[in-house]
């Protein structure tokens, strides 16, 4: 049994992966988050589906001598996962700056907390937009990074060097990079999901609260070079993202990396266009999604798709949701939002 530390564990992947390490493992959890973007409300909802207790620590990573103080307090700790960092391509086009302060600031500090603290095993939440407008798809691991077309992707870019950098420097030091296509849907008990707290900018909240006209769905770009002229991404579940940081610590704690910094992209492998995202919400809503049409979105690749092959063959991951699935899990929690009378209007 060894004890995990969570970064932004009350956000939208880190709290689905809280609930998987507690339902699905023997390890000790601590969670730490300032709930920039997220609410406490989610560790009552993770402990809703999961009793097993997990500590929690209330403080902003980019506070280095507070955040250091605050895990002193929680003893030992064996590897870190650490989701914590913003995650909106165009908020990141608005104030590219307080996406570089945030999401490198943080990784910085918990790099230097685990050098201070001899912690050898890190997961990082990269991303597929550091491929940038890849020229040939799907995308392995081995495809070139192309310069990013939105800050945030430049953070995940810098942020994937700054450890390649630190794992020289460190020489025991293990790191897992997960690169995430496009994560969405909800827990399967439909009691957990996405909560923004502010608008979203992400295509499913905003499909499903169209669905219940608390948001106005606008198709980013009918013109890009793809089946139906809009962009084109690989969906995958959160669960199934979720899953693979199991497997990701698992791999790392049982000694089985090759190099000091491995690398995995987390897709489905199927390239899915935003119009058909919306047609598989409507097929599994049983309704018809009002939505128009608009301008290119800054930022936005044209299209983007996973080789998985490297992940299932060395992790062992195996994604096991459908598209389908995606949004009718997603659906489900969006009505759960409504019966509870938590659903905010964005219009
Ligand atoms: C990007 C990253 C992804 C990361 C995510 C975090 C890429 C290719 N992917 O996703 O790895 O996890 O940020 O936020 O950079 N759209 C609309 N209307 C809307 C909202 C979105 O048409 O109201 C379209 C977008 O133009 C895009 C697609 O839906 O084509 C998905 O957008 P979004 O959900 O915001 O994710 P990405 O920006 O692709």
């Amino acid at each position: 049994m060894a004890t995990i530390l969570v970064t932004g564990g009350a956000g939208y992947i880190g709290s689905h992966t809280l609930i998987e390490i507690l339902e699905n493992t023997h390890h000790e959890v601590i969670s730490v988050d300032n709930f920039s973007n997220s609410s406490a409300k989610a560790y009552d909802r993770v402990a809703g589906i999961c009793p097993r207790p997990f500590k929690r620590v209330d403080v902003d990573l980019c506070h280095r001598h507070e955040m250091a103080a605050a895990l002193d307090a929680c003893g030992k700790i064996d590897a870190i996962i650490h989701f914590a960092a913003f995650k909106s391509v165009p908020d990141s086009m608005k104030d590219p700056v307080r996406y570089y302060d945030n999401n490198l600031g943080s990784l910085q500090n918990i790099l230097y907390y685990a050098a201070q603290k001899g912690i050898r095993h890190f997961i990082f939440s990269s991303s597929c937009s550091v491929y940038g407008n890849a020229a040939a798809l799907p995308v392995t691991e081995a495809t070139p990074m192309l310069a990013a077309e939105s800050a945030y992707g430049h953070t995940k870019q810098v942020g994937e060097e700054i450890i390649r950098f630190f794992s020289k420097a460190h020489t025991s030091f293990q790191a897992v990079l997960l690169r995430y296509f496009n994560p969405v849907g909800a827990h399967k008990s439909g009691l957990h999901g996405e909560m923004p707290v502010t608008r979203p900018n992400n295509l499913v909240p905003i499909i499903t609260q169209t669905a219940v006209g608390k948001n106005a769905l606008m198709v980013f770009g009918n013109d890009y070079p793809t089946r139906d002229g809009s962009c084109v991404r690989d969906y995958i579940h959160v669960t199934d993202i979720a899953d693979a940081h199991i497997q990701a610590v698992e791999y790392l704690l049982a000694g089985k990396s090759k190099q000091p910094v491995e690398l995995y992209n987390l897709g489905t492998g199927n390239g899915v266009s935003v119009l058909e995202a919306i047609h598989s919400f409507e097929k599994m809503a049983g309704m018809k999604l009002p939505y128009t049409m608009g301008p290119r979105r800054d930022g936005d690749v044209i299209a983007v798709y996973a080789d998985n092959t490297k992940a299932r063959k060395e992790l062992g991951w195996n994604p096991r949701f459908s598209l389908d699935d995606m949004m009718l899990s997603a659906w489900r929690w969006q009505q759960e939002l409504e019966r509870t009378g938590q659903s905010v209007s964005f219009l």
